[in-house]
């Protein structure tokens, strides 16, 4: 079965596209055919990130009815595709938003999973990716004011019949994770798929346009996310084959004083 999932939040920010490239990469690693799509069309920053901002052809010209969207599909890392978005003014100025219902079914065609990183705020052109997909990830960071907007976002999805699957929490400092977690479920009123940590490998990674999960797959940013798309995916736990660094350590030093005493 095929899945859309759009990532949103309600602030900018908060790490809509960290998420979406990342889960993306983790879940074609898992051999799963992954599409991510830039649906922030006003704000693109997807190509950005993966070195394909000079791409030909983009989400812009599709929308705009100029292309065809499989000509708007690049390779990106672990063997996911990526549609990305224009960067100019005038792209965003001639795409119409309301092509993304039909832009999407012609992806589900070819793909297991499609990711669609979703613009912030509520104009319109970001409450349509709220509505065509399956389910709506909400990426929130552990802030007041960046749970208050996740609401607005959760609302505003129901309003236009979607349906919000979860919470990420990202950028998780050091207070007690699982009471933020709870509070969390408690004002939302859905369930926390997951929390990344703050992680200075993200940004590391990003500036060799490169997803954390390739550049650091042992960094706890990148153990998390790869755990919650082996869940998406439905990979068993003993075929993840992901491993945080202290378990790894914890292996290594095992086998390192085997027969010692
Ligand atoms: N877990 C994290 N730890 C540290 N920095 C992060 C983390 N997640 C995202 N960032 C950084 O935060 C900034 C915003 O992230 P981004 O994914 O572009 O947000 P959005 O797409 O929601 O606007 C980027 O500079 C990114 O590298
Ligand atoms: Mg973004």
């Amino acid at each position: 079965m095929v899945r859309v999932f759009t990532i949103a939040s309600g602030k900018g920010g908060t790490g809509k596209t960290t998420v979406t490239v990342n889960l993306g990469t983790s879940l074609a690693q898992f051999g799963k055919n992954t599409i991510i799509m830039d649906a922030d069309i006003g704000m693109a920053n997807m190509g950005l990130a993966l070195g394909l901002e000079d791409v030909p052809v983009t989400l812009h010209e599709v929308l705009a009815g100029k292309a065809n969207v499989h000509d708007a599909i690049y390779d990106g890392p672990g063997d996911m595709k990526v549609v990305p978005s224009g960067i100019s003014l005038q792209g965003f100025q001639q795409a119409n938003p309301e092509r993304l219902k039909d832009v999407m079914k012609e992806l589900v065609e070819v793909c297991d999973f499609l990711l669609i990183d979703a613009p912030a705020g509520i104009s319109r052109d970001g409450v349509i990716p709220l509505a065509i997909a399956d389910d709506v990830i909400l990426v929130v960071n552990p802030e007041l004011s960046s749970i208050v907007d996740a609401l607005k976002t959760k609302i505003l999805t129901e309003v236009v019949g979607g349906h919000v699957l979860g919470v990420i929490i990202n950028r998780a400092g050091i207070e007690k994770t699982e009471v933020v977690k709870q509070k969390m479920e408690k004002v939302l009123g859905v369930k926390v798929i997951g929390t990344i940590p703050e992680d200075p490998n993200v940004r590391k990674a990003a500036s060799f346009k490169t997803p954390v999960v390739i550049k650091y797959p042992l960094s706890p940013s990148s153990v998390a996310i790869k755990n919650m798309a082996a869940e998406l995916a439905g990979i068993p736990i003993e075929h993840r084959g992901v491993e945080s660094k202290d378990r790894f350590i914890e292996r290594f030093a095992k086998v390192l004083f085997r027969g010692r005493k």
